[in-house]
């Protein structure tokens, strides 16, 4: 009875173990250029950028202004399909803003954001960090929080559409 009970439990154990590891998804991050790649970037924040509070650029050329001093980086799944999207620029000396980030809706839920913003925090080290998002984003806010960023600031209408943004910044020293 005893040698059941150990092999149902051990049974359960690597289901659980195999249901972990198949439901987060690979993804591989790549440097891009922007202008060669500005058709692809905006198409994927129309896909990701969906929710009636959101402002995605309103075309390529506002999209390729916003991203002008910006480092680009594309999220590819083990097929080579592109996933998820992140930008960021240096404000100042020791400051980096994150300007875009997104998976695309379909990969989403499958730890791709936590990817993305591990990678982001890798490569922001030695610098204050800091990301804007609407405070009804509550996938991307628990997101930030959970990896240690705090929200700094509120602003009525950030971007002039009507909605509120919230300043979260990150001490990555
Ligand atoms: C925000 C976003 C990048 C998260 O990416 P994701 O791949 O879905 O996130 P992950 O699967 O890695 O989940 C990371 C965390 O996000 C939060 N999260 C994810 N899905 C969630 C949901 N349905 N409800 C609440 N929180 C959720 C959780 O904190 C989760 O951590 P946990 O799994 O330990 O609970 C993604 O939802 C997205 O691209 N949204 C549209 C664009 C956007 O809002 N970008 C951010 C602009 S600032």
């Amino acid at each position: 009875m005893d040698l059941l009970w150990l092999t149902c439990a051990l049974i359960c154990f690597l289901e659980i173990v195999s249901t972990i590891i198949t439901s987060v998804m690979k993804v591989q991050f790549k440097k891009i250029e922007i202008a060669p790649n500005i058709d692809l970037l905006y198409k994927m924040e129309l896909e990701a950028f969906c929710r009636p509070f959101d402002s995605p650029s309103v075309n390529t050329d506002e999209l390729k202004l916003y991203l002008e001093d910006a480092f680009a980086y594309l999220g590819y799944d083990k097929k080579g399909k592109p996933i998820s999207f992140f930008a960021y620029h240096r404000q100042e000396k020791g400051k980096i803003h994150l300007k875009l980030f997104g998976v695309l809706p379909a990969f989403q839920g499958k730890g791709v954001g936590k990817k993305m913003l591990e990678k982001i925090i890798a490569l922001s080290k030695g610098n204050l960090l800091t990301a804007r998002t609407n405070p009804k984003n509550v996938k991307a806010l628990l997101l930030y929080l959970g990896y240690g960023f705090n929200i700094d600031r509120w602003f009525d209408d950030f971007w002039g559409d009507g909605e509120p943004r919230l300043l979260l910044k990150l001490n990555n020293k």
